[in-house]
């Protein structure tokens, strides 16, 4: 039987829905939520997410910050921008958009960001109270998206048996804690994973964050399995281009129990979650 089609865009426009209604609530209280984003350089894909991202804040009853600097802006620059808005008290949420150019060192400017307004969840406070289970933790949006959709397949995950290939620091090893946290048994395989397709054959639940185009085969995948596709890949096709993600869709659907399509699954629940952090920040902020 051919696999259910998790449908990413629908859910988020529902979570999208109900946090609007919270901001509302949240208005009443004589504020109102503001999310800044730091735009470097003129990154085509960075620059359509960043669009996204703003008009969704607006749309959402929240106040977009946007700043966008020139590839060549200087490290002192940023951080000196980066202190503005953590002292800025009309932002809740700073967002820098990644990749940086090569000259920036990314960590020491991630790890400048007030905790408590790092909505992206990269600071290491925020990735050590995810890790010891603390509710103040600000978490990544991709895998928070993830852990979502996949329970709106399976509301208890417990006892699962998770395979995440990737062990990047914004998805691969955050997905990996909240994993644990709904129970699951948890494996991170990476590109130096000895039989990686094996591992998978033994997988509940596969979550592809590779950032290899269709690197997860249909025969890799146990029957009934979820599978989750993080991945993102522009292709040329004939007279533009196609979007696919880290698993081959059209083989794995007929394996697999339940399966996000790219574009549509955890593209659009990203920046839903992005939203409900600058909220979640915003509430802590007023204490
Ligand atoms: N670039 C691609 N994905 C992300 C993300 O989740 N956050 C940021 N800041 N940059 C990104």
């Amino acid at each position: 039987m051919a696999a259910r089609i998790i449908d990413g865009k629908t859910t988020a426009a529902g979570l999208l829905a109900e946090l609007k209604e919270k901001v509302e609530a949240f208005g009443k209280t004589g504020r109102t939520p503001g999310l800044a984003v730091v735009l470097v350089g003129n990154d085509p894909a960075s620059a359509v997410y960043v669009r996204a991202k703003a008009r969704q804040t607006v749309e959402a009853g929240m106040r977009s910050f946007e700043h966008r600097l020139p590839e060549d802006v200087s490290q002192d620059q940023l951080m000196r921008l980066v202190e503005t808005l953590n002292h800025d008290f009309a932002v809740d949420g700073i967002l820098v958009q990644l990749p940086l150019p090569p000259h920036i060192d990314a960590a020491a400017l991630l790890s400048a960001v007030d905790p408590a307004k790092d909505v992206d969840g990269f600071h290491p406070i925020n990735a050590g109270r995810l890790a010891t289970g603390d509710a103040r933790a600000l978490t990544p949006c991709t895998p928070l998206g993830c852990i979502h959709l996949l329970k709106c397949v399976e509301a208890d995950l417990t006892g699962a048996h998770a395979l995440v290939i990737g062990r990047s620091n914004i998805v691969g090893k955050p997905l990996g804690q909240l994993l644990l946290g709904e129970n699951c048994t948890v494996t991170i395989a990476h590109s130096r994973t000895r039989d990686v397709a094996e591992l998978c054959r033994a997988a509940d639940i596969v979550i592809a964050a590779t950032g290899q185009p269709e690197m997860v085969r249909g025969d890799w995948i146990k029957r009934g399995a979820l599978v989750i596709d993080v991945g993102i890949h522009r292709i040329a096709a004939n007279n533009g281009h196609r979007v696919i993600g880290d698993v081959a869709f059209d083989e794995v659907r007929d394996r697999a129990g339940a399966i996000t399509p790219v574009p549509g699954g955890v593209g659009p629940m990203t920046i839903a979650y992005l939203l409900q952090n600058t909220l979640k920040a915003a509430r802590q902020r007023s204490g």
